[in-house]
């Protein structure tokens, strides 16, 4: 497979000589780095770096990049990049006034979503998410989380998964598959809705794990759709087929999300706009991840997350972009970098960690990508020439990233 000598690195950013799991509370301002540095990678994995008085020769290829910082690729934890049409029409709808629950509730929303899914076949759902994945992956981002539930049929939910499996199999990118059957309650069944979730319990997930189609399972619990009961439902029914929960939670209000995520020992509850200091407590004794999508909040004009009091608090923030076409239809993760620093107070470095190895964790990948460690995959960025780090938030919406190397092969 070669090797890939990238040298004069201005700085090497995110080292980590002994390995950690993920960083949380005061450690997450720490970003340790490496000043005028070299990279080799070789057959596809990180197998030396340090200062440039120690740079080896050679290697089958060379990158100068003078001036430049080197990153480890983004972590994107939660997306929904899956669908088969964008929802503008709502996006101008909210514009005139209209609130997100209120499209939903005339039937807009995630069952528009869905209904667009159903006529759908999964070559166009591939090549449609095939296209954002390269999208992302010029972002920086180098491993993704993908979730289902724009299907809400047995048949449209298989559909969706087959896609990202297919993505799996010829992504150059590590995916993970979330089963989110619990994405709203179809309208067929909102006079009865115990029997949607019996569908879910008895017959998709049990053909969901039987096909091997998903790594976790998902709940949108929130106000009008999942209820905690159910939700918990859901999430037991998941385990026994091994399926770890990462839910929704308390987007649209203090839902008891969080309590029944840790309860099930979720991975992760993402979103978190609306928390009280009783679910930042329950966290603190979890292994639960707060994973917070900032481009959400700034999409739907909600409140953004406490990133500061979850830190200050000692938790271990994610930020992840939630790209889906009705909350956050974008993936850019150095986006929701600027946006975590912008909006949340999260301090550049912070953000970085966020978004690195704690996104790495939040899909149970951190022995394999969010930081530059020795046997990691080489899936890395260089900056545009840059002074500083923070320099990467600051320029919100400009073009941080030039040269993206994935497998340590330069894109
Ligand atoms: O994470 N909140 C639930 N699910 C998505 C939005 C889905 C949609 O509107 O299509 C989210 O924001
Ligand atoms: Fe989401």
């Amino acid at each position: 497979m070669g090797s890939l000598l990238i040298r004069n690195i201005r700085s090497l950013v995110q080292i980590e000589t002994v390995r950690r799991n993920l960083v949380k509370g005061p450690d997450m301002a720490n970003l340790p780095s490496i000043e005028d540095a070299y990279l080799l990678a070789e057959n596809g994995r990180i197998a030396a770096f340090g200062p440039m008085s120690a740079c080896p020769d050679r290697a089958d290829e060379t990158l100068d990049a003078t001036g430049r910082m080197v990153l480890p690729s983004w972590c994107d934890s939660h997306t929904h990049l899956v669908f088969a049409a964008t929802r503008e029409e709502e996006f101008v709808d909210r514009i005139r006034g209209l609130s997100y629950e209120e499209i939903a509730g005339r039937g807009g929303g995630i069952l528009n979503s869905a209904r667009k899914l159903e006529a759908a076949d999964e070559d166009s759902l591939f090549r449609g998410a095939w296209q954002r994945l390269q999208e992302v992956i010029g972002f920086g981002t180098g491993a993704i989380e993908i979730k289902s539930g724009y299907g809400l049929t047995l048949e449209s939910e298989i559909k969706m998964l087959r896609v990202i499996r297919r993505l799996k199999e010829a992504s150059p990118i590590p995916i993970k598959a979330t089963f989110l059957g619990a994405h709203a309650i179809p309208m067929a069944y909102q006079a009865r809705r115990e029997a949607y979730i019996q569908l879910i319990v008895e017959e998709m997930l049990p053909q969901v794990a039987g096909e091997g189609l998903a790594d976790y399972c998902d709940v949108f619990c929130d106000k009008g759709f999942f209820t905690p009961e159910e939700t918990d439902q859901i999430l037991q029914a998941g385990w026994k087929y091994g399926l770890k929960p990462k839910i929704h939670a308390n987007e649209l209000g203090i839902t008891g999300g969080v309590q029944v995520g840790v309860a099930n020992r979720a991975i992760s509850v993402d979103h978190l706009e609306h928390t009280s200091d009783i679910e930042i407590e329950l966290l603190k004794n979890s292994d639960t991840l707060p994973t917070l999508l900032p481009s959400c909040a700034f999409f739907l004009g909600i409140p953004y997350p406490e990133a500061r009091k979850m830190i200050d608090a000692g938790l271990p923030v994610v930020l992840a972009t939630d790209y889906n076409p009705g909350s956050s239809p974008s993936g850019n993760m150095p986006f929701v970098v600027s946006l975590a620093c912008i909006r949340m107070k999260m301090l550049p470095e912070e953000a970085i960690n966020a978004a690195t190895l704690n996104g790495a964790r939040a899909m149970e990948l951190e022995d394999e990508v969010g930081t530059i460690a020795i046997g990691k995959k080489a899936n890395l960025f260089t900056t545009i020439p840059l002074e500083s780090l923070a320099l990467i938030p600051y320029s919100f919406g400009g073009k941080a990233v030039e040269t993206v190397i994935l497998n340590g092969k330069v894109l």
